[in-house]
């Protein structure tokens, strides 16, 4: 049974927090946290979406997102400012250890897909962007379900999808409610944590494992597969 990976995309993949360089410009010392106002404001807008079965897909989450954000920061940014912000998050750049991580894990054999919020031509564009589009068999995206994560359908979903099943599928995410929304569902999840700063939320509920880089994954799971198989 080959081991199916699915890849979240913004914040593990995708740097979400590049828009920095560009919100300097504009704001100034406020870019930091604007940046991550924005960011988290964006992932509410999803998780209350999803849980008022009020769809609307994620663009549309991180359009509203930034104008939360202008109001709380006191920063009235125009309709050009907030259109350049939109445009540099449709093309932001791969984490360091992406692209070989990513290369290693292909060369191991593993099917990679990407498993993202973003709509399917949002994320096309992205990685295409990114220079990784090519070691993906595919791009599996919540739109198609109307839901966003952690709901179980989407994991449920991408399963049916990528044909893998729970036990031979991971998640591979930086953001904590993520694996646990994967967890929950029967997937096991390795958890990027880049920073040593970065907390998981303490609910119980583990990892599979945790990586500081993409690079070590392939050693990783390979070992843990090992072991699980004794
Ligand atoms: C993604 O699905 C959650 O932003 C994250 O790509």
């Amino acid at each position: 049974m080959p081991i199916t990976l699915a890849f979240d995309v913004y914040g593990t993949l995708i740097d979400t927090h590049d828009v920095v360089a560009t919100l300097q410009e504009m704001v100034g010392d406020k870019a930091e946290e604007f940046s991550r106002t924005w960011r988290d404001k964006q992932l509410e807008y999803s998780f209350r979406r999803g849980l008022m079965q009020n769809y609307e897909n994620f663009a549309v989450c991180t359009s509203n997102a930034l104008d939360y954000t202008c109001i709380y920061h006191k920063a009235p940014l125009n309709k050009e400012q907030k259109n350049k912000l939109l445009g540099a998050y449709r093309v932001l750049p791969p984490f360091k250890d992406v692209k070989e991580g990513l290369a290693r894990l292909k060369a191991a054999n593993y099917h990679l897909y990407a498993f993202s919020n973003g709509s399917a031509d949002a994320v096309e564009m992205l990685l295409s962007t990114a220079g990784i589009r090519d070691f993906f068999l595919g791009i599996v995206s919540v739109d198609d379900v109307k839901s966003y994560k952690p709901n179980p359908g989407v994991y449920s979903y991408f399963l049916r999808r990528s044909g893998a099943s729970g036990g031979s599928a991971w998640l591979i995410s930086s953001n904590p409610f993520d694996v646990i929304g994967a967890i929950s569902t029967g997937m096991k999840a390795a958890w990027v944590q880049r920073s040593p700063e970065a907390i998981f939320d303490p609910w119980g509920i583990e990892p599979t494992m945790t990586v500081s880089s993409l690079c070590d994954l392939s050693e990783q799971i390979a070992r843990y597969q090992l072991t699980d198989e004794n």
